[in-house]
């Protein structure tokens, strides 16, 4: 199965077009296309194109992820309660929601982090539980280094729908063993068995717009359907980093050890914790 996304415009992309070259990508930098040009519009496949008015805005705007679909420009973005957005890095894309990063992208790409983050959890085969699906990077990352399945849940269908448009998140939507959900974490895990996991991913939105997956009980619940020795990663940002004067980082700890995990860990290269259910 192949997962089709739209003909994708950036500024470097727009740039070069306007340069007069012929080869350019308009999949993210995945791969390279040849597009024709004529007086008055650049063909970049069999149907879609575009204006030279349309790439010279683009130009401008060294932030924002552009598509052609019947050769209208769309921004890729779904404004509504939240605005998402894929927004352009130096590497893979990003997801913005109201204007805040999901991935790390000082000094690194949102693909460099993730194979950091997969790595620092040591994970190689077995059935993953990947909490917060994103743009799907650590979905595929699991998947890619062996994993057996991953299920990998999202609460906002509209991040489904940017994920879609992504060149990157491709493999999402192709893999057979990637398994994805809609809903909230918190009440989905309670779905599956217990002791089922050999891993799990926990990658949420900042403590402060998802207080709840940080907590005692949400812990609880990661930990029923972990395997004994079942290892998992969870993003916690800085340290120091501090909420209403709370030290976010110390009580994430305090409560994942009352939950039954040990050998907690904080790698400061991803800016999360790696432990352990049970004794090691
Ligand atoms: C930091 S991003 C995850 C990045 C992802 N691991 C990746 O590789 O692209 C957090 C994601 O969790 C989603 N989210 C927020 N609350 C959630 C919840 N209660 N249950 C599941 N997903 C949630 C957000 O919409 C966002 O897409």
């Amino acid at each position: 199965m192949t997962q089709k996304t739209p003909p994708i415009i950036t500024s470097d992309t727009a740039k070069s077009m306007l340069e007069g070259k012929t080869s350019v990508s308009i999949d993210l930098g995945l791969s390279k296309t040849m597009i024709k040009q004529t007086k008055t519009e650049y063909h970049l496949n069999e149907v879609e194109s575009i204006d030279k008015e349309s790439l010279e805005k683009i130009a401008q705007d060294e932030r924002s992820i552009y598509f052609v679909q019947k050769n209208i420009v769309y921004m890729a973005a779904i404004g509504g309660k939240h605005f998402y957005k894929l927004a352009k890095t130096p590497g893979a894309p990003t997801l913005e929601i109201d204007g805040i990063r999901m991935h790390r992208t000082k000094d690194t790409t949102p693909e460099k982090d993730t194979e950091d983050k997969i790595q620092a959890l040591g994970l190689h085969s077995g059935r993953v539980l990947d909490t917060c699906m994103g743009l799907g990077y650590t979905a595929v990352q699991a998947h890619q280094n062996g994993a057996e399945y991953v299920v990998s849940i999202e609460y906002e269908p509209n991040v489904i729908r940017i994920a879609q448009l992504n060149p990157w998140s491709r493999k999402l939507f192709t893999e057979e063993n990637i398994y994805k959900l809609i809903g909230d974490s918190f009440y989905v895990v309670d779905t599956f068995p217990s002791d089922h996991f050999d891993y799990i991913i926990h990658d949420p939105p900042r403590h402060s717009s998802a207080g709840h997956l940080y907590g005692q009980e949400f812990y609880d619940k990661l930990a029923r359907v972990l395997k004994p020795r079942g290892r998992m990663f969870h993003y916690t940002g800085e340290p120091r980093s501090r909420y209403r004067k709370v030290n976010i980082q110390k009580g994430i700890t305090e409560r994942l050890a009352l939950a039954g995990f040990t050998d907690i860990q904080y790698h400061h290269s991803v800016m999360g914790v790696t432990c352990t259910l049970g004794t090691v």
